[in-house]
């Protein structure tokens, strides 16, 4: 077999969401290497402006699209935005997330609300319009969720990130069963602890930082760039006969007990 094309996604579009920063950035800019051209969301296109001109150096494509991915009932709006301005959207890769924690026991309603909407709610409403897309122009696609550790394990005062994790990864498996039909791969990521913004009050809180390398057989956080080649698998044809799986990337911890 030749294997030359197996992880390139030529004359591909991929649209990421929270590719502002982090694991986003990351996962866009290893995209664009691989051939990609790239739809950018977040809540800041000044941010995303950057990392779209760091994709056209590359000598790609980037189009970049400002939006609160909490606003849920928008999405199939900017989604069609996107369609009219892009064209056929290939690859969905749902990376925009939020954390905010407190004790279960005092966890207002509406924070509650506001993580499931980010995290699970709008990557469910994202994938909707990616499949009527693909089914109305009759082709396949690939769609990536990022879930996390926080899908198989917890810990206390996150309870609404864990319920929306332990959702995505359902969700994957939900979609993918359904949508197989119409040639669309569901997959999920799930990240060990990665050095981001999201993080950062974690790698700076020594009690913690110290938890994580004593967890992580690699005795390290993962830094973003860790991630990109298994989304670059999930997203390419290398993955053709994958759905429905969570891939793992998080230097061993799940095999640890
Ligand atoms: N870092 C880790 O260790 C880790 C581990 C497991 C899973 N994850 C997951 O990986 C994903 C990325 O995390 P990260 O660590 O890269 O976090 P991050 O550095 O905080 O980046 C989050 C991204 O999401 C975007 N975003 C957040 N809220 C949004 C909203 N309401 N609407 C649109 N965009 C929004 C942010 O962009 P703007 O602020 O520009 O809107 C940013 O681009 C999340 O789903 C997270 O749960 C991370």
């Amino acid at each position: 077999m030749n294997t030359d094309r197996l992880f390139r996604l030529d004359e591909k579009t991929a649209l990421v969401t929270g590719a502002s920063r982090g694991l986003g950035k990351a996962i866009a800019l290893g995209f664009a290497n691989a051939g990609a051209d790239l739809i950018l969301l977040s809540r800041n296109s000044e941010t995303l402006k950057e990392v779209a001109n760091e994709i056209r150096e590359m000598g790609r494509k980037a189009f970049v699209f400002e939006h609160d991915v909490a606003r849920t009932d928008q999405i199939p709006k900017v989604f069609e935005k996107m369609r009219e301005q892009v064209g056929r959207i290939d690859i969905l890769t749902n990376v925009a997330g939020v954390n905010l924690r407190n004790k279960a026991e005092t966890f207002d309603a509406k924070t509650w609300q506001f993580v499931l909407d980010v995290n699970l709610t709008a990557p469910f409403v994202f994938a909707q319009q990616f499949c009527l897309a693909c089914k109305q122009k009759r082709h396949g696609g690939k769609i990536i969720n990022i879930s996390s550790l926080l899908s198989e394990q917890t810990r206390p005062s996150i309870p609404a990130y864990t319920a929306s994790k332990g959702g995505i990864k359902q969700l994957t498996k939900a979609l993918a069963v359904e949508w197989a039909e119409y040639g669309i791969n569901v997959n999920a990521i799930g990240p060990g602890y990665f050095e981001t913004e999201m993080t950062a009050p974690l790698v700076q809180n020594p009690t913690f930082n110290q938890f994580v390398i004593d967890s992580t057989p690699m005795r390290r956080w993962g830094n973003a760039d860790e991630l990109v080649g298994a989304a670059l698998f999930l997203a390419s044809p290398a993955s053709d006969f994958v759905t429905g799986q969570s891939l793992y990337v998080d230097g061993g911890w799940l095999a640890n007990l």
